[in-house]
């Protein structure tokens, strides 16, 4: 994730630039905790939480934060809290969206169209009313290969999904010496322009625009 996948320099910047230091953000699928730490290089001060429900992925983004950030494991499925929040941001976390040529389609981790919705409805409830939701922009998912440190080789590869037509599938493995060390399928339900438009609302939000660096689209909590 470190090595070029996502520029966690730029993306913390833009938060930064949205949001005022005096507001409480939370990572949705904060993962191991990157874009958090960028966060913070950038002021301190900022009340951070991230969620996950990965603890692999929970026990790194604490080596890496420590008590600087307050850190949970639930699934946005499924997650109730009472905090409240003026931000959440997901980088790649329950969602994404891809610029697919000036239009914009949904990218989720949930297969199913009522666990997107409960998901986004969960993230609604922990935000302040007018709370915004920062969602990022990352380009098509393609077939590539890249070295990372150590002498692996990092490479991934994109399927049309056998088990649905609104879903991708993409392998992703880490080898050295042709041997595989580690590897993962993961499938995507991409949602597309009339149907985005549609979850969003019946979720409680209402699309801002996107930021002028078009790094993440912005919503408000109706
Ligand atoms: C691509 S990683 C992004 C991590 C981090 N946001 C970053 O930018 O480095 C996606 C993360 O979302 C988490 N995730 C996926 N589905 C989730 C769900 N239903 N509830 C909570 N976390 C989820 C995964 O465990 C993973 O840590």
């Amino acid at each position: 994730m470190a090595s070029g996948y996502y520029k966690y320099d730029k993306i913390a910047q833009v938060i930064a630039a949205l949001v005022p230091t005096n507001q409480k953000i939370i990572e949705i699928g904060v993962g191991t905790g990157l874009v958090l730490e960028k966060l913070l290089e950038i002021n301190p001060q900022y009340d951070l939480t991230g969620m996950d429900h990965t603890k692999a992925m929970l026990d790194i983004a604490e080596k890496r934060l420590g008590d600087r950030v307050k850190l949970f494991e639930a699934d946005i499925i499924s997650m109730s809290i009472p905090e409240r929040f003026d931000v959440a941001i997901s980088n790649g976390g329950l969602c994404a969206f891809v610029d697919v040529g000036g239009e914009y389609d949904f990218y989720t981790h949930l297969i199913d169209y009522e666990s997107n919705l409960q998901a986004l409805k969960n993230i609604a409830n922990c935000l302040n009313q007018g709370g915004l939701f920062l969602i990022n922009i990352q380009s098509v998912h393609n077939n590539y290969e890249t070295s990372l440190p150590g002498e692996i080789v990092y490479s991934q590869e994109i399927f049309e999904s056998t088990k649905n037509q609104d879903c991708i599938e993409k392998a992703f493995y880490f080898k050295k010496d042709e041997r595989i060390y580690a590897q993962q399928r993961l499938t995507y339900r991409i949602v597309r322009q009339e149907a985005i438009d549609e979850l969003f609302k019946l979720a409680g939000f209402k699309l801002q625009g996107k930021d002028e660096t078009k790094q993440f689209f912005i919503y408000s909590k109706k």
